[in-house]
């Protein structure tokens, strides 16, 4: 064959494999055909719908055509619409962080929605059948990720379940940060700590009725734990202050980022990549109880239910801020109160433990959070005020140590006309604390160019307002402020570079301290404070960790530093049942 012959075949071969690549790739494709399809997806407070209008390939239209979540939800939910008309496509567009679960639960509808357009009638559902593992974690949120990554690396098979769409819990929402004593991170910055600080710290904030022992531990393994996830990933690098602790000690990522959803991500992700069995919209109803001991979890899922056979269970399942029944028989004066916590903190397995007679401790101590917007219930970090933000009333002036305990705070605020009160911050505070440009984002700071503009705003006495702003300066520059109390180290900065900013705040539950009992290796212990075997908890489902009044910044110390050791002794535990 002559050379020229011989390149001309080399050519068509070539042409023609490429033709049929992409003649299979392009009929591997979906086409979405033209047309008006809706599209189901599950919202904060339940189901969702879209309804979209497709040609030639693209969503032209789209329309929310049913939810049930709350005003300012919905608001984001109707960003999400937006930006895919506008794209095109729902490529490219992601949930926001502000209202993860809604405008998530838009995108699955958009997906759903699209499947039926792609000729795909329905989404393919999973379902379950009874089956059996090591150990069960019920809860995907920084407790119970932390516990299955435990005992995965302790060589288990592990199953979480969670009932929601998505993982994180209240976990995705935590701001102000992480605290943790006598740590790489405080070391590297030159910050002077100790366990014994720390310790005392949480027993006085939490009225001295803490279990010691939990505290402790919590205290003494919180260095690890951080460099766990740092290990892991996690951003830890910011160290600020909030209340009640004597040193600086909340770690939270770069430039002060809120902590919750990306810690929920990276543990999540780790979760993924190890392939552990994780498993969302699977509900836990129940404990299997062989003989007195907890041998597996019967699961609700849409459709249908199953149960799974364990050695060994760790509750993980968060408090029950969002269950205004309980909260209201243990603390009837929280009636009518808004809450800070996710739909699904409601306490659920408060009724599973009653089967093996499991205890539970401080139920009635239940915190509110000072700084919480009114109605949209959204809060409004402690660290503002740890790195600088003072509280204003209707009347211009400040009324107490903005670095006081939750408890102390919120009773203050209650006592002030309207029961709400005013946070107040300036362009300094603002460029220290990331987790703040997330809140002008969702556009809820009232600005002022100086702090007559912003009173006149916020319609209160603006030169009330300027002495009570000078007062305090002058309190920063002395290092003593003798009207309140509020500590030297308490004042990091004057309220003087412009603009100003505000919120209006008020307290709403926030934090359950109390819950089920455990022990130091976070056995669950029964009404005669023995242990039930196979059963381990851990997180804000305990209690006793923090008494009467959390510590800002505790709560994540807790999950993580519990939820490890919840995976490595039910882990230890399954090895000594599998050698017997
Ligand atoms: P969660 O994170 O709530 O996770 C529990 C999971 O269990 C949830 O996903 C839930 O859906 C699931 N679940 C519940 N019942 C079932 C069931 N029957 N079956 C299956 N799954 C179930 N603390 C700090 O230390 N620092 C902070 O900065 C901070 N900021 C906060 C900000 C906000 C707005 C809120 C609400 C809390 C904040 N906290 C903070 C407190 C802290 O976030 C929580 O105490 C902590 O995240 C609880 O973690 P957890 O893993 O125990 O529970
Ligand atoms: O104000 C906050 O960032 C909340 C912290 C906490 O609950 O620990």
């Amino acid at each position: 064959m002559k050379k020229s012959n011989i390149i001309a075949t080399i050519i068509f071969i070539l042409l023609s494999i490429a033709c049929i690549i992409a003649i299979t790739t392009c009929s591997k494709a979906p086409t979405i055909q033209d047309g008006t399809w809706s599209g189901d997806g599950e919202g904060f407070k339940g189901k969702l719908s879209v309804e979209i209008t497709t040609k030639d390939g693209k969503i032209v239209d789209a329309e929310l055509t049913s939810i049930q979540d709350s005003d300012f939800a919905k608001e984001y939910a109707q960003q999400i619409v937006n930006q895919v008309v506008e794209k095109g496509t729902i490529k490219g567009v992601d949930a926001i962080s502000s209202a993860t679960y809604t405008t998530k639960g838009v995108l699955d509808a958009f997906k759903n929605a699209i499947d039926k357009a792609s000729g795909k009638n329905d989404t393919p559902k999973v379902s379950y059948s009874d089956t059996e593992t090591d150990i069960v974690v019920i809860g995907a949120g920084g407790a119970g990720l932390s516990a299955a990554l435990e005992a995965n690396a302790d060589g288990m098979d592990v199953i979480i379940l969670e009932k929601m769409p998505i993982a994180g819990g209240n976990t995705n929402y935590a701001t102000g940060g992480l605290n943790a004593s006598e740590t790489s991170v405080q070391k590297k910055l030159g910050i002077e700590d100790s366990n014994e600080q720390y310790i005392q710290d949480t027993m006085i904030g939490g009225k001295n009725i803490n279990d010691p022992v939990l505290v402790e531990t919590m205290v003494e393994n919180s260095s690890d734990t951080v460099d766990w996830l740092l290990e892991m990933g996690v951003d830890l690098t910011d160290v600020g202050k909030m209340a009640g602790s004597t040193n600086s000690r909340t770690h939270r990522p770069a430039g002060g980022a809120a902590v919750g959803s990306h810690l929920v991500q990276v543990l999540e992700n780790q979760v993924k990549n190890r392939g552990i069995d994780i498993r969302y919209n699977n509900e836990v109803t129940g404990l299997i109880d062989q003989d007195g001991k907890v041998a597996g979890v019967i699961v609700e899922t849409p459709e249908g239910n199953y149960k799974i056979n364990s050695k060994a269970v760790i509750i993980a399942t968060g408090g029950f801020g969002a269950n205004p029944e309980i909260i209201v028989s243990y603390k009837p004066e929280l009636e009518g109160f808004g809450t800070t916590n996710h739909s699904g903190a409601t306490g659920d397995a408060l009724e599973w433990i009653k089967v093996f007679d499991g205890d539970v401790v401080d139920m009635e101590q239940i915190q509110t959070h000072p700084t919480v917007i009114p109605e949209k219930n959204i809060m409004i970090t402690e660290a503002v005020r740890g790195n600088g933000a003072i509280m204003i009333n209707r009347d211009g002036k400040r009324f107490g140590s903005e670095m006081a305990t939750r408890d102390v705070m919120s009773d203050a605020i209650l006592k002030q006309k309207g029961k709400t009160a005013f946070l107040v911050f300036d362009q300094g505070v603002r460029d220290s604390l990331k987790a703040i440009e997330g809140y002008a984002k969702q556009g809820l700071l009232t600005v002022g160019k100086d702090l007559k503009e912003l009173a006149e705003k916020l319609k209160i006495d603006a030169g009330e307002f300027e002495k009570s702003v000078k007062k305090y300066n002058d309190a920063v520059e002395k290092g003593l402020d003798e009207e309140f109390g509020r500590k030297a180290s308490e004042m990091p900065r004057k309220i003087e570079i412009g603009p100003f900013y505000a919120v209006e705040v008020g307290p709403a539950v926030h934090h359950t301290m109390g819950g089920i009992k455990i022990n130091a290796d976070t056995e669950v212990l029964n009404k005669d404070g023995n242990v039930i075997p196979g059963l381990y908890a851990a997180g804000e489902v305990t209690g006793g960790v923090h008494g009467a009044n959390r510590l800002g910044g505790n709560a994540v110390a807790d999950i993580t530093v519990f939820g490890k050791i919840a995976g490595d002794k039910a882990s230890e535990y399954v090895e000594i049942v599998e050698a017997e």
